[in-house]
């Protein structure tokens, strides 16, 4: 499913995209499609193919895109209405990315094949190369993917430079179950707007606690908090944008996995640690944004705690839970400087000193301050970047913006 962490605003702004729809029922998708990334701020040429209008009509996407679609009636790739009599030269040179979806099993292999009979191949050959980026999301039936000859396609048209969003799995058009569905429409979204960030932490693995934990009174009852995960789930997100390999342990949260991140769910803070130290033993990058519970009942009740009429209340003793980012922070890969931890800290007043505080006492070189009564449960959030060397305002922004923002502004480890 697509991200539902903090919904980005605007992210494709100024971008200006050539979609190109090949033969396939998946064309109804790219109705929405187009009108999910001109929502997010884009310029959207549509191209069909003659065989794409078979599934779709072009008045359909003129209504989404607001511009004449280029279609069957280009089809040689010639068009006096144009003054230089070339749209292919056009709409290639434009264009900040094209994008082909859905990409039929022909496309693919007329692309890898350089072949040029209709506008939109054509438009994909004779783009340049080094400025234009040629995305495909293919959609077919699972014997079509799943053929060698597709395989080897894709193997080949990677080679050439082009990036392949890759293929959904479940019930297809024909009645037959498996790979090769296109992505649904916000999944292609968010690819595209992965696409585009900075590939600042290639190569890094950044591990993330997000979300409250849940500490079991009994089997009904426990203490948690109200942390939203909102803030991780939006780090886990850029992180994976700008290139990482990224594992997000969560607490209890109902918020859809970023696209790419392996997650790990958890419940009790000693769940969330155990996660958390097997998986620092090959990250980079520690990011702790957890609402981790201080304590937890000193022994949960197997069964149902029941009243028992006298008017009696439970008398709950404490153990104080294990401190996550201090353990991870102590480890010798981050003594070593092979994983660098970054702290969070949920204040509710003298942000400041608190967190000048908090990054000294956990022994981390970035502490991120934020008031948490201020921002728990929100989609946006303001936060203080303290480090040895002084401290950095992030003004009030979405938090994936500020997630952003934020893997933005640390060293890269370069240790292994
Ligand atoms: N943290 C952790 N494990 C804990 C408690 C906190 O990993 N058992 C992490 C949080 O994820 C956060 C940082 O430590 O990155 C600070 O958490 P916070 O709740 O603000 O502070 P505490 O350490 O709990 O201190 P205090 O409650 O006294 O403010």
């Amino acid at each position: 499913m697509a991200s539902d962490t903090l919904l980005p605003m605007n992210d494709l702004a100024g971008k200006h995209i050539v979609l190109g729809l090949s033969g396939g029922i998946a064309c109804y998708k790219a109705a929405e499609l187009c009108r999910a990334l001109v929502k997010e701020g884009a310029s959207v040429q549509v191209v069909m193919t003659e065989a794409a209008e078979q599934f779709i009509t072009p008045v359909t996407l003129q209504a989404l895109s607001n511009r004449t679609v280029y279609g069957s009636h280009n089809a040689s790739g010639f068009d006096a209405r144009e003054s230089n009599g070339m749209p292919h030269i056009n709409l290639s040179r434009e264009a900040d990315a094209i994008l082909i979806a859905p990409a039929s099993a022909d496309f693919m292999a007329k692309l890898l094949h350089g072949r040029a009979d209709d506008l939109l191949s054509l438009l994909c050959l004779a783009r340049p190369l080094d400025k234009v980026p040629l995305l495909i999301a293919p959609a077919m039936n699972r014997e079509m993917w799943a053929h060698p000859a597709t395989q080897r396609n894709m193997t080949q048209l990677q080679a050439d430079g082009t990036t392949i969003f890759g293929v959904g799995s479940g019930d297809q058009a024909c009645g037959e179950t498996g790979d090769g569905r296109m992505l649904e429409p916000l999944e292609l979204l968010d690819d595209v707007i992965a696409f585009f960030q900075p590939k600042r932490l290639a190569g890094q693995h950044v591990l993330v606690t997000a979300g409250p934990t849940f500490e079991a009174i009994d089997p009904v009852r426990g203490i948690t908090n109200l942390s939203s995960g909102k803030m991780g789930f939006a780090i886990a997100r850029a992180a994976r944008e700008a290139g990482a390999q990224v594992t997000l342990v969560a607490g209890p949260v109902h918020l859809s996995t970023p696209r790419g991140v392996a997650r790990i769910n958890v419940s009790s803070a000693q769940d969330m640690f155990a996660a958390t130290v097997a998986h620092a033993q090959h990250a980079t990058i520690f990011i702790a944004t957890a609402a981790v519970a201080d304590w937890r009942p000193a022994s949960a009740s197997s069964h149902k705690i029941k009243k028992d009429g006298s008017g009696a209340t439970p008398q709950l003793a404490f153990v104080e839970n294990p401190d996550i980012l201090a353990a991870v922070a102590k480890s010798d890969r981050a003594q070593s400087g092979k994983l660098f931890c970054v702290g969070f800290a949920a204040e509710s007043q003298n942000l400041l000193e608190n967190s000048q505080a908090k990054r000294l006492k956990k022994n981390v070189p970035l502490l991120v301050g934020n008031i948490g009564p201020a921002t728990f449960g929100q989609d946006d959030n303001a936060l203080l970047l303290v480090t040895a060397h002084g401290v950095t305002e992030l003004a009030r922004d979405s938090k994936l913006r500020l997630a952003r923002k934020l893997i933005a502004s640390f060293p890269i480890p370069t240790g292994t």
